[in-house]
């Protein structure tokens, strides 16, 4: 469990810190997979989908892969507030994280993370058409022929992370704040 009546909100916080540590190092921890939740200012709605956690870092910044061109990038350039949501089923607890974005292409940071994609992962980057584009038949990929690619990488750092446990017999939340990296982070219970 991770999050327990006895603990204290340090130790649920480390339990959390945990827990996204064995998920970037981990590619079948239950947590690999997470939903990001943008604001689509265009159409004025919320937008999410999933992504693969990839690197997380000692300041708490979650990282993940994408096409510049994917619709997510807009929507964070224009509206860096994100939301971020995982559920481990076998140990029943949801994690959500209010973050801010920031995408990095054709910088340092997604220069040295293209060195460790793997070249069949490579091959998603490369596409002609941006992701989502119309095609007329289903298996209508068509690849750059040179190096062109559009790999970006997303940073999302955590302002306000909620925790809830599910349990047969008593559900429990804490909610975490965090104004700026040097602070600790301050939690709470809150009712599940
Ligand atoms: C399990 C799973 C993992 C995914 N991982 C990623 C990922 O790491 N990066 C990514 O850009 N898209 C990933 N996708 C695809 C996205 O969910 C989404 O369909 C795509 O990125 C286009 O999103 P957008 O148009 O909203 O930007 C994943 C989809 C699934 C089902």
């Amino acid at each position: 469990m991770i999050i327990n009546t006895d603990f204290s909100p340090d130790e649920i916080i480390n339990n959390i810190n945990q827990a996204f540590r064995n998920a970037a190092a981990d590619t079948s921890h239950n947590l690999r997979f997470f939903s990001v939740a943008t604001y689509d200012n265009g159409n004025n709605t919320p937008q999410s989908r999933m992504v693969v956690l990839r690197k997380f870092l000692p300041d708490w910044t979650l990282r993940f892969y994408t096409d510049y061109r994917s619709s997510k990038v807009a929507d964070i350039k224009n509206h860096p507030s994100v939301s971020l949501l995982f559920w481990n089923p076998e140990e029943r607890y949801q994690i959500r994280v209010q973050a801010s974005a920031t995408v990095h292409y054709q910088n340092e940071i997604s220069e040295s993370e293209w060195q460790h994609v793997d070249d069949a992962a490579k091959k998603a980057y490369t596409t002609i058409l941006a992701p989502g584009s119309g095609i007329s038949q289903p298996n209508e990929v068509r690849r750059q022929k040179d190096n062109t690619h559009h790999f970006c990488v997303i940073d999302a750092l955590p302002f306000q992370i909620k925790v809830l446990q599910l349990n047969r017999e008593d559900h429990l939340a804490m909610s975490f704040i965090r104004e700026s990296v040097a602070e600790k982070w301050d939690g709470s219970w809150i009712l599940p």
